[in-house]
């Protein structure tokens, strides 16, 4: 697959889970935490889909398309791994991770605390949605909507 269908594909599976989780999901109360802000493509589309709801945006550095900056409240800078276990214990309603890098190296790395925090994040009902797998107790695996591989994009429910 060439690195253009590969991107295209990333984007729709983000986009097709944001808004069927929108649409076909009963969140539970708290805030929205996105894991990455990047470009600012996803928290956009979360700040669009998911009005009323605070959202709390995590990245190492700010280098979000000026449009998609985060309140200076909801924007935790640093590294994550030590950022986020301040909102361990928030109850969030639904996490978003996208921090995958494609580099196995690396993200066997992140896959070391990544899991474990965003289990302590959710609420009790709350979801997540990340780009690497969260296999840990206490997460139950959700299907990705049909057209998604099922290993792009990784959907689960806390118990
Ligand atoms: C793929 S981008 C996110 C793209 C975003 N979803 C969008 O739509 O624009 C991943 C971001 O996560 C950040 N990131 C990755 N690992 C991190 C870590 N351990 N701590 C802090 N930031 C991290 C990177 O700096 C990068 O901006």
């Amino acid at each position: 697959m060439s690195r253009l269908d590969s991107f295209i594909n990333r984007m729709t599976a983000q986009r097709d889970m944001l808004n069927a989780i929108r649409d076909r999901v009963a969140l539970p109360d708290g805030p929205i935490l996105e894991i990455g802000l990047g470009n600012g493509r996803t928290f956009s589309h979360l700040r669009e889909n998911f009005p009323g709801r605070r959202i709390v945006v995590f990245d190492r550095q700010m280098l979000a398309h000026k449009s998609s900056v985060p309140p200076e409240g909801d924007l935790v800078l640093g590294e994550i791994a030590e950022t986020g276990k301040t909102y361990i214990g928030i109850g969030a309603a639904f996490v978003h991770a996208d921090i995958g890098t494609g580099d196995p190296e690396k993200d066997a790395v992140t896959l070391t605390w990544l899991p474990q925090m965003v289990v302590g994040m959710l609420a009790s009902g709350g979801y997540a949605l990340s780009g690497l797998p969260l296999e840990m107790p206490g997460l139950e695996r959700l299907p990705v909507e049909a057209h998604i591989d099922p290993e792009r994009y990784y959907f689960y429910r806390k118990a």
